[in-house]
């Protein structure tokens, strides 16, 4: 194979399992590597595959911006990207500090510890159907649930309107595998209808706050600023894309990795203190975010490879999280590794995963309660994954539990 033969844009590469052998390779020759791509708007981009230049890349908003051309593998055409730089997560500061300052106020520490509760009530009953009926589809029943379930609490969308988010995310990620085969138009009405059932939910809640989210953010204010009823509407779809996909994902990948290796089970059984280790473990693993996007601001020098500005530059988390300068044997799972300075939620950037500790309490509920609650658990047929070159995403895992 020739580094020629390396298609990092290809969705069908990824539907096998995450071509390491490719990431693995081009840490070792070409860690900055020029990866021509037709479909490109200057014929190719530049590929960062080792931790180090990953993090310059996630760390240097000024050289790296996410303004620019978005964060995505794809190009997105000028019209559209208009819209996309309303989303925090294609700013650049200083707007986005503005910004996520007032969010922040949403995701206070205590904000989220207020939730665990309601989160372990939430997790049993998902389990309870499963114990039940005794096998399920672990993705849908259960991985694909709680997320779900936390950010409708999280917002304050009441029980009734669950379904509609779980629609809508549903339609505006479907994205390339063809089991959700969308057109471009669904993905239109799924975030009009999002937005029009965001806005009638803040107008509410400013007339009569509640404790949720969005009472948080129909009122809070940085500076004398307030949020504008579009900037809530967008950051409502930006939860609902960027908080469940990520979380489903990474449940499922972590319960396929305990199955796969029984000794590590074993030890988490034995031992719960070992819980935060072996998330973080699994975080490293599974990492369901594989890459991001930066368009160079100025011309500069990475890897020793010269940058010019406008190129584009997409990190490889999913590469990062696999290199052995960073992580001693990074192919064997281990929930006792330490340090384990994974880089599933981004780098100490300024776009650090804003719901990291809530991702964090779901994964650790959701693991507690699936030990507790199943002595025994098995994977019974095959994993399908989803066709994508973005999100390392898992469809179906049919389990039996006792
Ligand atoms: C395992 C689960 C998750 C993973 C792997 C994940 C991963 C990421 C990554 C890689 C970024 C970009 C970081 C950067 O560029 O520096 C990000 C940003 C973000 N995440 Fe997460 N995420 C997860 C769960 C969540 C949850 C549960 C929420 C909210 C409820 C959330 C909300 C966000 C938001 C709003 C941003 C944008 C922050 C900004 O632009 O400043 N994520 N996440």
């Amino acid at each position: 194979m020739s580094l020629a033969d390396i298609d990092l844009t290809n969705a069908d590469a990824y539907v096998p399992g995450v071509p390491h052998e490719w990431f693995s390779r081009l840490r070792e020759e070409a860690p900055v590597y020029w990866h021509p791509d037709e479909a490109s708007d200057n014929g190719g981009f530049w590929a960062v595959t080792s931790y180090e230049h990953c993090a310059t890349v996630n760390r240097d908003w000024q050289t790296f911006s996410s303004m620019k051309g978005a964060v995505y593998l794809w190009d997105i055409p000028e019209a559209e990207l208009e819209q996309q730089r309303m989303l925090m997560l294609n700013m650049d500061p200083p707007l986005h500090t503005r910004y996520r300052l007032l969010v922040n106020k949403g995701f206070t520490p205590r904000m989220v510890a207020a939730m665990e509760e309601t989160m372990r009530e939430r997790t049993r009953e998902i389990l309870d159907r499963v114990a039940e009926q005794g096998e399920c589809d672990f993705v849908v029943d259960v991985a694909a649930e709680l997320p779900l379930q936390v950010i409708a609490d999280l917002m304050g969308v009441p029980q009734e309107d669950r379904h509609k988010i779980f629609d809508w995310s549903n339609r505006m990620i479907g994205g390339e595998d063809p089991e959700y085969a969308l057109t471009e138009e669904d993905r239109a009405m799924a975030s009009m209808e999002l937005y029009a059932y965001s806005s009638e939910l803040a107008a509410k809640r400013r007339l009569d706050p509640h404790q949720d989210l969005i009472s948080v953010l129909t009122h809070a204010e940085v500076e004398g600023e307030v949020l504008t009823d579009l900037e809530i509407d967008l950051f409502f779809l930006l939860l609902a894309v960027a908080g469940n996909e990520t979380t489903r994902n990474l449940i499922s990948h972590g319960v396929i990795a305990l199955h796969d290796n029984p000794v590590q089970l074993a030890k988490l059984r034995a031992d719960r203190s070992l819980m935060g280790p072996a998330i973080d473990e699994m975080l490293r693993w599974g990492t369901p975010v594989m890459n991001f996007r930066r368009t160079a601001t100025h011309d500069t020098e990475l890897g020793g490879q010269a940058i010019k500005a406008g190129d584009k530059v997409v990190f490889w988390h999913i590469s990062a999280n696999r290199d052995a300068s960073m992580f001693a044997d990074p192919f064997t799972f281990d929930i006792t590794r330490n340090p384990n300075d994974h880089m599933a939620f981004g780098s100490g950037g300024p776009h650090y995963c804003l719901g990291a500790n809530l991702a964090k309490m779901e994964i650790r509920v959701m693991f507690e309660e699936l030990l507790d609650r199943f002595p025994e658990f098995e994977i019974t047929g095959d994993c399908p994954r989803l066709r994508s070159s973005f999100i390392n995403g898992i469809k179906h895992i049919p389990l039996r539990v006792s």
